[in-house]
């Protein structure tokens, strides 16, 4: 057995510790901003259907991947591939896995915050009443009044970036244990109280056969790239998020229990989200594929109807601004570590350089709203067309960086690495659990993201093959 390293960043308290930090980065604006409204964007069932699949055979074994490999290197991406790849005997170049993650890391944050910085903005409104008996038109005029205005988006987006980097700076554990512990079952509760307004609004089941019955007809290739890219997005993988939190990891820990377990509670809070959302679309004759503004232009005509819908509400936003913020953390702790790793820095200077850096890439996406909103940057390019930099960015990152990281990863852990070496990290002996993980991570994973990858380029209909699949006995 190879001896064990120890990480200079120090070490999670306890399993359920990192649980819980690992929950906090993948429960965020990705489950109950982003699922929704891209749901809402591609038609519904299929759409999840697909998104189901990509976390269970694609998810799933690239979590545990990135958690072993964050372990056993217990330094940053960057050098966790560089040292693995080394003892692997394998090409230096691995360790560029770990760059790529530290760029989108770098590029998710800087619109995460802007998108953040939206719901800081609804907490004042919930609290000061401003909901209470609104209707479709006036959410949407509340909204578009937000993002119109670059000055109110900017503030908004330097106090949530401030907000980051400060507890990036203090370190990562400490007060986000405890703070953790506490609101992750608070997000959870208030949003079993929205399903549970949401069943009275008469259109339950129209939500619901919205969400899960699947209709392939309108699942598009582009939808189905969607879905997985945000298979990744939502779990946080890909880019060395969960790979550096792995890397802080108790040495006895199962890997493969802690990974279920948030790959679980993750899934459960994104289709809540949904559910609670779509009967109150539907209700109020909103349109699902109403885009970003979704959750912004649906959520307050529920809080201004229900009985203490200023508290509820005041309190959605802040669990939103918090599932955000623990998000966010570890969108920088992997380049954070690299540079205090490699370059000696301090954290507080670290966590302020890659802050400030992408807080100023973050007025691109404040200006997709408004003074750019007409300005598509790689307007030339017929599938970037319609897309501001905002759209650009989240598209880049969420559906082509970080599959590309999590096809990499899987190849490394499967074909690079030494088969003992998994064996002896994973802790889960040679038997059955250990043999399917390491047969998903070699075949099915990678085959699967590159049949996706194929099907965008038309070579390939998934849609109409997993229509031809499910439909047919479905509708029986
Ligand atoms: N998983 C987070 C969310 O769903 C976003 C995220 C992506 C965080 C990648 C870290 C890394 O909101």
């Amino acid at each position: 057995m190879a001896e064990r390293r120890s990480s200079i960043h120090g070490q999670w308290s306890s399993k359920f510790v990192f649980i819980l930090a690992a929950t906090g980065s993948a429960v965020g604006l990705g489950n109950i901003w982003k699922f929704p409204y891209i749901t809402g964007d591609n038609g519904g069932g299929a759409f999840v259907l697909v998104y189901l699949l990509c976390i269970l055979v694609i998810g799933i074994p690239i979590m545990m991947a990135e958690v072993m490999l964050g372990r056993r290197g217990r330094q940053s991406p960057i050098n966790t591939m560089a040292t693995l790849a080394r003892e692997a005997g394998a090409s230096p170049y691995w360790k560029w896995i770990g760059w790529m993650g530290v760029i989108a890391g770098f590029l998710i944050l800087s619109y995460y915050s802007v998108i953040a910085g939206w719901a800081l903005a609804y907490v004042f409104r919930a609290a000061s009443g401003a909901f209470t008996g609104v209707g479709g038109e006036e959410v949407q005029g509340m909204f578009s009044r937000l993002v119109s205005d670059p000055e109110r988006l900017l503030a908004w987006h330097t106090l949530f970036m401030v907000m980051t980097t400060v507890v990036v700076a203090r370190g990562v554990r400490g007060g986000l244990e405890k703070a953790v512990r506490i609101l992750m079952p608070l997000l959870f509760a208030i949003l079993v109280i929205l399903v549970g307004y949401a069943m009275n609004t008469g259109h339950f089941e129209q939500g619901l056969q919205f969400l899960f019955r699947p209709d392939f007809g309108k699942l598009s290739a582009d939808g189905v790239l969607v879905a997985m890219g945000h298979a990744f997005f939502t779990l946080s993988l890909g880019m060395g998020a969960i790979m550096v939190y792995g890397s802080y990891l108790p040495e006895k820990a199962s890997i493969a229990g802690t990974t279920l377990t948030i790959a679980l509670l993750d899934t459960l809070v994104a289709i809540l989200a949904a559910v609670a959302i779509f009967p109150i679309v539907f209700a109020n004759g909103l349109e699902p594929g109403a885009g970003p503004g979704l959750i912004f232009q649906t959520m307050p005509i529920a809080f201004g109807q229900m009985p203490g819908g200023i508290l509820f509400g005041t309190l959605f936003f802040m669990l939103l601004v918090f599932a955000a913020w623990t998000s966010a953390i570890s969108l920088i702790e992997p380049a954070v570590a690299w540079l205090v790793e490699n370059h000696g820095y301090r954290r507080f200077t670290a966590a302020m350089l890659v802050g400030g850096l992408s807080w100023c890439l973050g007025l691109l996406t404040v200006f997709s709203f408004n003074l750019l909103e007409n300005f598509m940057p790689l307007g030339f390019l017929g599938a970037f067309h319609d897309k501001t930099f905002f759209a650009l960015f989240d598209y880049v990152t969420a559906n082509i960086m970080l599959p590309l990281g999590g096809l990499l990863i899987a190849i490394f852990a499967g074909w690079a690495l030494k088969r003992e070496h998994s064996v002896d990290e994973l802790r889960l002996g040679d038997g059955l659990v250990y043999r399917s993980w390491y047969f998903l991570i070699r075949y099915v994973t990678p085959v699967a993201v590159g049949l996706v990858f194929l099907d965008i380029t038309g070579l390939l209909d998934i849609g109409g093959l997993l229509g031809f699949l499910f439909q047919g006995p479905w509708q029986a």
